[in-house]
């Protein structure tokens, strides 16, 4: 299905598991379960939600209405909803945002490429515990990973957005959920995996100080893949009849549904393990190996296979999320620059590989980056997007894109409209600038 020229995505169940594909990733299987840990169980969740409704929703369904009026990606659909004024070089940041978040985020999906394949070839035993530390020690395993990482996924974004994205999304994001659903049903199954669920669920209202709040915004953000054009760039493949609230709901519910089915497959197993939760970022790299390594003393089998599945669903998400990232600076050169598709993923790939390359080697390259997209980038951009949307668009263009011309959606308008022009931009500069005084 073609719009001026453009692919689009082929209906509304490829657009949420495309959109699905790019919010599920490092985020939920990584992140979301130490951070629960950390700020206070089910109050942190509660936190989550709230944050997901009131400034994430919001967020994401601006981007889906700048992106799905203009059919453009970020720069090309800011200059066309605003002619000759500024704000399409306010959103050049949001091009820019998402090739720095890849160039990270790839050496982290190398790790889970080369964890994935020591599971395969290797297993993890108790004599290589302190792995992560000395494959990331050296830098030679961590580039060629990257690389490795980045070329699949470059590759399936040169496809095409209807055959490469599309089509690799629809496939493997049902598979995904399928392995992630064995995986937390066997880490429920072991003895004192009760202690985890706990853990889990207790709310501790104690631990929610001023970092789990921003913590808790900012996990919202960088978990549904906003501020940075991605849902920007899906929404404007998105066929003009289609519903996107319901769309923007769906991937919200399966991104929420996955970091939970997540962090009961990982804190069960953790408690049943005996060891201490509070790993922080390197629980998936450090405590889950040792998890295997020791599960495998009295079930090698087993473990053996279950770390298989765990290691290859961590490299699929982070694949899906990938590619969204790389499809916002390949709109851009296309549709900007006039690019062939192929010529732009080469240049894209060209300048991801390079800075990835210095964050492989330097974790305090990698640090800044990681700190500079997902404290403030992704924020600002959230920002810029409920802004445009509520005060520079008018009110009319914005209501006939969420309703279809007014066919659906009527009465929730006034809610979702006010939400997008006062509620999202006060809550997120609120937030922001507690978190600068702090
Ligand atoms: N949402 C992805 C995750 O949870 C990360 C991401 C952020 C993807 C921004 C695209 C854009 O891992």
């Amino acid at each position: 299905m073609k719009t001026e020229g453009r692919d689009m995505f082929g209906s509304r169940l490829s657009a949420v598991l495309a959109m699905a594909g790019s919010a599920i990733g490092l985020g939920n299987i990584w992140r979301f379960p130490y951070m629960v840990g950390q700020y206070g169980g089910a109050a942190f969740i509660v936190l989550y939600l709230v944050f997901a409704l009131l400034l994430s929703m919001p967020i994401f369904l601006s981007e889906s209405i700048i992106g799905r009026t203009a059919h453009k990606g970020t720069f090309g659909a800011m200059r066309a909803l605003a002619p000759g004024s500024k704000w399409h070089y306010v959103g050049f940041i949001t091009v820019i945002s998402p090739i720095v978040l890849i160039s990270y985020y790839s050496v982290v999906g190398g790790w889970s490429l080369h964890y994935f394949t020591e599971s395969l070839i290797h297993g993890f035993s108790m004599e290589k515990s302190g792995l992560f530390q000395a494959f990331t020690s050296n830098g030679t395993g961590p580039v060629v990973c990257h690389s490795l990482f980045l070329l699949l996924c470059i590759y399936i974004v040169s496809v095409g957005v209807k055959d490469g994205i599309e089509r690799f999304n629809k496939y493997v994001m049902p598979v995904l959920f399928v392995l992630m659903v064995v995986i937390m049903t066997y880490s429920l199954s072991l003895t004192g995996s009760m202690n985890g669920v706990r853990y889990l669920l207790e709310p501790d209202f104690g631990k929610l100080n001023a970092t789990a709040v921003a913590a808790a915004m900012g996990q919202s953000f960088f978990s549904l893949s906003l501020g940075v054009g991605t849902i920007l760039t899906y929404s404007s493949y998105l066929h003009s009849k289609e519903n996107i609230l319901s769309s923007g709901i769906g991937t919200a519910a399966f991104d929420l549904l996955f970091a939970l089915i997540a962090g009961f497959a990982v804190m069960p197993a953790v408690f049943a393990a005996g060891i201490e939760p509070g790993a922080g970022p390197g629980l998936v790299f450090d405590t889950i190996p040792y998890i295997f390594a020791k599960m495998g003393q009295d079930m090698p089998l087993v473990s053996r296979m279950v770390s298989i599945l765990f290691f290859l669903s961590l490299l699929v998400a982070a694949v899906t999320s990938a590619i969204s990232m790389l499809e916002v600076g390949v709109a851009f050169l296309v549709e900007e620059k006039g690019m062939g598709r192929r010529k732009a993923c080469a240049v894209i790939f060209g300048i991801t590989w390079i800075v990835g390359v210095l964050c492989a080697v330097g974790p305090a390259v990698f640090n800044t980056l990681d700190h500079l997209v997902s404290d403030y980038l992704m924020a600002f951009g959230g920002l810029l997007f409920t802004l445009f949307v509520g005060w520079k668009m008018k009110k009319e263009t914005v209501r006939k894109d969420f309703t279809n011309g007014g066919s659906r959606n009527n009465r929730i308008f006034g809610v979702v409209y006010f939400l997008i022009k006062y509620v999202a931009p006060i809550g997120i500069a609120a937030i922001f600038i507690t978190n600068l005084v702090l």
